[in-house]
């Protein structure tokens, strides 16, 4: 409750119960992960890939903590149409077509949950000839080990409550907030 921003009950009419992760603990732990991906690509052409919408604030942090040449691009899916219970398929909403032939492309995303979703677009953007594929994930809730691929970058192991913040939504309130909080 220390760090910038505390919570505020005022928001969008549902009570922030408590800080997980404040701003300044998220923005060390984005650097460090800026360095390992600096060190993991010496060489060839480098694409993050964000997935809308809950990783543009993290993306734009951790683009910014990359020393090397970069391109950025945005891919928005849905792995759970109308509903709420996943059907197991994604469907790509926002797909910008960038090449992805011949470059390392990291697939940015907020957090694993269960991880059916970037399991699945993974398997669709393997099929466009990168020269190599890894995701890098703010958060990971390890709740479903059977769906999911390897996450070669995580910035946090998360509880397993509902979270809200730098990008993560409710009903798509709350993405604006410096810190990550559970939500009452
Ligand atoms: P998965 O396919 O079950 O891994 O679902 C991952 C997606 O669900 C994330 O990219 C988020 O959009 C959403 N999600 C999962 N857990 C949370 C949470 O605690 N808060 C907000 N969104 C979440
Ligand atoms: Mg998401």
């Amino acid at each position: 409750m220390t760090d910038a921003g505390a919570p505020d009950a005022r928001l969008a009419g549902r009570t922030v119960r408590r800080i997980v992760f404040g701003a300044d603990a998220i923005h060390r732990r984005v650097a460090e992960l800026g360095a390992e991906i600096t060190a993991a690509y010496p060489d060839g052409e480098l694409l993050l890939l964000g997935l809308l919408k809950g990783s543009f604030v993290f993306l734009a942090d951790l683009a910014r903590e990359v020393r090397r040449p970069l391109h950025v691009d945005f891919l928005g899916a849905s792995s759970y149409g109308a509903g709420t219970v996943s059907r197991g398929a994604v469907e790509l909403l926002y797909d910008p077509n960038t090449v992805l032939r011949g470059k390392h492309i990291v697939l940015v995303d907020d957090i694993v949950d269960s991880g059916r979703t970037l399991a699945r677009l993974v398997d669709l953007l393997a099929g466009r000839g990168p020269r190599s594929l890894e995701v890098c994930a703010l958060l990971h809730k390890r709740a479903a080990p059977q769906f999911q691929r390897p996450v070669r970058f995580v910035g946090f192991d998360a509880p397993d409550e509902f979270l809200v913040g730098y990008g993560l939504d409710h009903a798509e309130d709350f993405r604006h907030l410096p810190y990550i909080a559970g939500l009452d």
